[in-house]
């Protein structure tokens, strides 16, 4: 059985103060929680104080990126070392906003996933297309691409340590949520891809999560497919209030 985990990625929101004041929030809310996996992942410069607050409680803490290398003369960069030190458990690698505008491409994805693992970090590699793609029959071309050449090298127990997210761009921040249907349909080909790299052993045990407008109100059909492992929420996970309700509306504990 796959764990359900959801991850909160709050991209460039909250000041330290106010990113102290949700995950304090949010731990307050969800520390009963045992059954799903919760990551919270704040900017870079909220990261070592939220450490303190979700010190040993059931949220694990992630950076939204790093560099390849571990040092060096990279200004403005921030590696997986020092991301590792302040407690990070995860990095979300390659979302489709560091595609679109920070030239991210599959190379670098795949050599920050090498980072990141070489570190013992999960990365949690996000793939999508857009709307554009979509529309012109393409998504499975893309998705196929950014899997293989993402993860291009992996061995299959490698493999094993690592989080898709699955994230149509039209559906992120648009209110646009893929159908339930949708979103299987490319969970299953993704598992498939996983299978054809990695064997069906491997594939069955990687978490894939979905993206892209993830509310408490549509989480539990989007759960309840059966290659749908989770959610990575963006602005639903910038209020208390919506990502626990997401949370708790996975766990059988409920509220
Ligand atoms: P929204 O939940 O705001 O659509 O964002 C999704 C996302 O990009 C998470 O990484």
């Amino acid at each position: 059985m796959r764990k359900v985990i959801i991850a909160g990625n709050w991209k460039m929101n909250k000041t330290t103060t106010e990113a102290i004041e949700l995950a304090n929030g949010l731990k307050r809310e969800l520390y009963k929680i045992d059954d799903i996996g919760i990551v919270i992942c704040p900017p870079f410069t909220a990261i070592d104080e939220v450490a303190e607050v979700v010190y040993e409680s059931n949220i694990g803490l992630g950076a939204q990126n790093i560099h390849w290398e571990d040092a060096g003369a990279f200004t403005g960069e921030v590696s997986a070392p020092m991301i590792k030190e302040l407690g990070c458990v995860y990095v979300i690698l390659g979302h489709s906003e560091r595609r679109q505008y920070f030239h991210e491409t599959n190379e670098t994805v795949d050599k920050k996933l090498k980072s990141a693992l070489k570190h013992g970090l999960t990365p949690i590699v996000c793939v999508g297309e857009s709307l554009e793609e979509r529309e012109g029959g393409r998504t499975f071309d893309v998705i196929r691409d950014h899997v293989t050449n993402s993860l291009e090298g992996l061995t299959p127990e490698d493999a094993k340590k690592i989080i898709i997210a699955y994230e149509p761009v039209w559906a992120i921040g648009t209110g646009k949520t893929a159908t339930p249907e949708q979103a299987q349909e490319v969970h299953a080909f993704i598992r498939g891809l996983l299978t054809e790299l990695f064997g069906r052993e491997t594939a069955e045990e990687i978490t894939i999560q979905y993206g892209g407008s993830v509310k408490p109100g549509n989480i539990v059909e989007l759960i309840n497919q059966k290659d749908i492992d989770g959610a990575l929420v963006g602005g639903a996970s910038l209020d208390v209030k919506s990502f626990s309700e997401i949370v708790k509306n996975c766990s059988r504990k409920g509220a």
